[in-house]
C-alpha cells in the first residue's frame, strides 16, 4: 500500500504545493460548487483534544459541503484515556474513515498516529504548529495583498505554534516574516533555523527579534495571537507580565505601511494581546481570515482525498 500525504506542518509542502492549494482556495472561494462532491463517500473523523471554535465547524462544514460525512469526536469519547495507544487508535480508525483531522497537544501525538494510519492525518493544531490556519493565513494575505512575494509580516508577541506556522509558510511563500517576542517567549530556534533555509530558497526572509519596531516597522501585515496557549491557562500572569510591550496596539500600526492589514487568528483576548481599536478598527481583516477557513481546507481535504 502507498504511503498516505499527511499534513503535520506547512514545513512539508513544496512552493508549488503551496500554490496550487491557494489557487484551489480562491476557486471554490469563488465558486463553492467548483470542487463538486470531491468527498462524497468518504468519512473523515475529527477529532478534538483541546476546545474549537473555527477549527472544528469549518472542518466538519468542508467535509459536509464536498458531499462527505464528518465523525466529530472529543479526545475523551476515545479509549486512548484508558491506556489504548495512538498507534492502535489510528490502525482502527483507518478501517473505518478516509482521513483524521486532529486538535491535540505535543506534535508528537500526531506522529504516533502517523505511524499507525494508512490514512491522511492532518493536524488541526497541536503545541507546535496549526498549518491549517496557516493556509487561511497565506490566502488572506494573498488576497488582500495581491501576491506573497516580499510581503513583510511583523509578529507581535509570543512565540508560539501559530507562529511556527506562520515561519515556515511565509519562508515558503518568499515573504520577510519578522517576530517580535521577549526572549522567554520567543519561537523554536530550530524552526528559525529551517525556515530560514526554505527562505533561503524561496527568496524571503525570516527574523526573530525582541525589538517590536524592527518588526512593526513598515509591515504590510501585522499579526497577534494570544499570550497563553491552550494548556498554558496556568501561567498567565507571568505571561502578560513578558509580553506586555508586544501588545498589537496603535502604536505598532502607527509604524506599519500605510495600507497594514492587522490579522488575528482568534479567538482574540481584547485589551491583553490585541488593542479593542486595532482589531475593531479599519486595517482589520480578522473575520475574512477566519472565513477563509473554511476555503482553505476544503481545497486541503479535496487535495488529500479527492
Ligand atoms: N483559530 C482557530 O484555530 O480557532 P479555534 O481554536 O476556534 O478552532
Ligand atoms: N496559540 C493558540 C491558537 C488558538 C487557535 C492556542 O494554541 O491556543
Amino acid at each position: 500500500m502507498t504511503e498516505p500525504r499527511h499534513f503535520l506542518s506547512l514545513g512539508q509542502l513544496s512552493k508549488e504545493e503551496l500554490s496550487e492549494l491557494l489557487d484551489a482556495a480562491d476557486a471554490v472561494k469563488a465558486k463553492p460548487s467548483s470542487l463538486g462532491s470531491k468527498l462524497k463517500n468518504k468519512q473523515v473523523a475529527l477529532i478534538f483534544e483541546k476546545p474549537s471554535t473555527r477549527t472544528r465547524v469549518s472542518f466538519e462544514a468542508a467535509v459536509n459541503a464536498l458531499g462527505g460525512n464528518a465523525v466529530v469526536l472529543r479526545g475523551d469519547e476515545l479509549q486512548l484515556g484508558r491506556g489504548e495507544t495512538l498507534q492502535d487508535t489510528a490502525r482502527v480508525l483507518s478501517r473505518y474513515v478516509d482521513a483524521l483531522v486532529v486538535r491535540t497537544f505535543a506534535q508528537d501525538r500526531l506522529e504516533r498516529l502517523t505511524e499507525g494510519a494508512s490514512i491522511p492525518v492532518i493536524n488541526a493544531l497541536s503545541d507546535f504548529s496549526h498549518p491549517c490556519q496557516g493556509l487561511a493565513d497565506l490566502q488572506t494575505i494573498r488576497e488582500k495583498r495581491g501576491a506573497l512575494e516580499g510581503v513583510a509580516l511583523g509578529y507581535l508577541g509570543d512565540g508560539n505554534n501559530v507562529a511556527h506556522s506562520l515561519m515556515f509558510g511565509g519562508a515558503l511563500a518568499g515573504m520577510n516574516v519578522r517576530i517580535a517576542s521577549p526572549a522567554t517567549h520567543s519561537p523554536s530556534a530550530e524552526v528559525a533555523r529551517r525556515a530560514n533555509l526554505t527562505a533561503a530558497q524561496s527568496g524571503g526572509s525570516v527574523v526573530v527579534t525582541e525589538v517590536v519596531a524592527e518588526a512593526a516597522s513598515g509591515a504590510d501585515v501585522l499579526y497577534t495571537d494570544v499570550w497563553a496557549s491552550m494548556g498554558q491557562e496556568g501561567s498567565s500572569e507571568a505571561r502578560a507580565e513578558a509580553l506586555e510591550h508586544y501588545r498589537l496596539d496603535e502604536a505598532a500600526v502607527e509604524l506599519a505601511a500605510d495600507d497594514v492589514i492587522v490579522m488575528h487568528c482568534l479567538p482574540a483576548h481584547r485589551g491583553e494581546e490585541i488593542e479593542a481599536e486595532v482589531i475593531d478598527g479599519p486595517h482589520s481583516v480578522v473575520w475574512d481570515q477566519a472565513e477563509n477557513r473554511l476555503h482553505t481546507q476544503k481545497a486541503l481535504l479535496a487535495w488529500l482525498l479527492g
